[in-house]
């Protein structure tokens, strides 16, 4: 991923490490106690924080399926969401932050893709998930407030028989230089999901499993790698 931003200040999905936020002024309110007044006051701090782009390890991995009901963890502004509400999937996109939704819900009015989306403020440490998806996705899920191994669970939890299972998150040996999360543990190997999520046995079919290098821009427009770990697993029916 080599694109420019598009604006000033807005992060460049796949060129940025989504904790690149503090480094260029925002700042993750890490001294809030809870997931809301963390993420709304983190997104409040710009009227734009992400590129509006999908994530590149979705596209690479989520093109080609077959269309169904799909959930967006973390959804964030609206990114992954309108991307699968335009390769026609019926989309539930949810994260704790009514900011970010706000904004998610007025981008995808204006890439004509309302209708195919809902959103659902929702905190994912009191949500209890039913296995009705056919495509689960979380895409860089981290949270100081959300352990990853129980996000991980849910969303395996939220995946129905004969649907898949995405997790993409920055791999905590491979993140760039200007982080400052290095020792934060709030981020996963493959190795490390696969354990949490006992992908060797019953019902699951390990698809994909892999860490993956991409290019980032830093906040001072340096170049950098980073590091992202990838799973997807289909859930036998
Ligand atoms: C690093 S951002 C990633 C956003 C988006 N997936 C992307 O890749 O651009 C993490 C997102 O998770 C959301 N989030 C954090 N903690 C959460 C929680 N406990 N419940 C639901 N969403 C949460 C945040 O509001 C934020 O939008």
């Amino acid at each position: 991923m080599t694109e420019k931003t598009h604006d000033a200040g807005a992060h460049q999905h796949g060129q940025h490490t989504h904790d690149g936020a503090q480094q260029s002024g925002l700042n993750l309110h890490e001294d809030a106690d809870n997931a809301v007044d963390m993420w709304d006051g983190m997104y409040r701090e710009r009227a734009k924080i992400w590129s509006g782009n999908p994530n590149p390890q979705l596209v690479a991995e989520a093109t080609g399926l077959e269309p169904g009901k799909a959930l967006d963890l973390g959804s964030g502004e609206g990114g992954d969401a309108i991307w699968l509400a335009q390769q026609g999937w019926t989309v539930t996109a949810l994260d704790v932050s009514a900011v970010a939704l706000e904004r998610a819900a007025a981008h995808a009015t204006e890439a004509g893709q309302a209708e195919r989306i809902t959103w659902q403020q929702q905190d994912l440490t009191e949500w209890e998930p039913e296995p009705v998806f056919d495509l689960v996705s979380a895409q860089f899920l981290h949270s100081p407030l959300l352990p990853w191994r129980d996000s991980a669970t849910k969303a395996a939890a939220a995946v129905a028989p004969g649907g898949t299972l995405l997790i993409v998150g920055h791999h905590p040996h491979g993140l760039p230089p200007w982080s400052h999360h290095h020792e934060s543990g709030m981020f996963f190997t493959p190795e490390q999901l696969a354990g949490a999520l006992r992908l060797d046995r019953e019902p699951w079919f390990v698809e994909v499993l892999t860490d993956r290098a991409r290019t980032i821009e830093g906040p001072n427009g340096e170049s950098g790698t980073t590091l992202d770990t990838v799973l997807r697993a289909r859930k036998h029916a």
